[in-house]
């Protein structure tokens, strides 16, 4: 991994003396919450806390792919298919875009990609479930993508500039991405009492293991104050994980569904709903590596990666062609 901060500062006093100074600079910038821009200078461990948030949102896009693709050749119809297959490269999208970002802070793609296929990165763990039926396309983009925007909202105001700037487009297509998941659970819900039954049994499979994919409680997470104090995250694990109860359950009054945790009620005191405790040993063995579907995933991933390095190859080979032509013209 390369420093290109080390190189720019060519202009600034020698760095034992000037660090006081940049470092005052960075945290005024903090403090009126202006932006971090990739030619500032940070301190390593902000560099290094945001390159990791990054390359594991980024690896989250990129194997969330799997369990809806998987449903792309079987979907019921041709319009379903379309909606599928714009969803899922989408995803293809903003697993770029944050590449593209965690590039800006000096980190390699190529070693980002590495790292997560030998197990070193990881990525969201709700992506380690199964998707047995086409219920589980519509839960995933009601529950996941809608819990992806109570993330992701707060992060379009984080203090590094490409990471915030990626968000705001990365929200509006979460946003189609949620409504697309909630109005085929609608029409499926209009539908046979097999069709309920399927997206009851969605639902139930998947609510826990999405207000998991907030993280864990906040008095064990221990990275959340510092990357609050940094302002590249805006809010705690819980607070989002109680925004995203709030805005899911009125959701599920209309579709007809039941969300199943029997201490989930409204709370008139605190302005909220109160619910009951995740399972968080499942989430620790989840992201250890034990989840459902952690080896498929990994195996489709090391399998896509080695089928794809001819590309690699090819668009290599084709830059080197067309830097040796310029090289060429300009000497001419
Ligand atoms: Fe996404
Ligand atoms: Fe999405």
């Amino acid at each position: 991994m390369t420093s290109p901060q080390s190189g720019t500062s060519s202009s600034a006093p020698p760095a034992d003396r000037a660090e006081p100074e940049l470092q005052r600079h960075f945290d005024d910038t903090i403090a009126h919450n202006q932006r971090i821009e990739p030619r500032d200078w940070m301190p390593e461990g902000y560099r290094r806390t945001l390159i990791r948030q990054i390359a594991q949102h980024a690896h989250s896009e990129i194997i969330g792919m799997q369990p809806e693709g998987e449903w792309i050749t079987r979907a019921p119809s041709l319009r379903r298919k379309a909606i599928l297959f714009a969803k899922v490269q989408d995803e293809a999208g903003h697993g770029l875009y944050l590449y593209s970002a965690a590039e800006t802070l000096g980190a390699d793609r190529a070693d980002l990609t590495e790292r997560l296929i030998e197990g070193r990165q990881k990525y969201s763990s709700i992506f380690n479930y199964p998707t047995p039926t086409f219920a589980d396309v519509g839960v995933i983009g009601w529950f996941v993508d809608g819990a992806a925007i109570c993330n992701q909202v707060p992060l379009c105001r984080s203090s590094y500039g490409p990471y915030a700037r990626a968000m705001v487009r990365v929200c509006k297509e979460e946003s189609f991405h949620q409504r697309q998941g909630y109005e085929l659970l609608l029409t499926m819900m209009r539908g046979t009492d097999e069709q309920r039954a399927m997206v009851q049994d969605a639902v139930d499979r998947w609510w826990w293991p999405s207000l998991m994919m907030f993280g864990p409680p906040d008095d064990d997470s221990p990275n959340s104050a510092q990357s609050m104090a940094w302002k590249i995250k805006r809010h705690t694990n819980d607070e989002l994980r109680q925004r995203f109860v709030d805005m899911t359950v009125p959701q599920a009054e209309k579709l007809g569904v039941t969300l199943p945790d029997p201490e989930l009620r409204w709370n008139e005191e605190r302005g909220h709903h109160d619910f009951g405790t995740p399972d968080w040993s499942e989430l620790k063995r989840v992201i250890s590596g034990d989840g459902p579907c952690n080896a498929q995933r990994m195996e489709r991933r090391r399998t896509a990666h080695e089928e794809g390095a001819w590309v690699r190859e090819a668009a290599a080979a084709h830059a080197a062609k067309q830097d040796k032509r310029r090289e060429e013209g300009s000497a001419a």
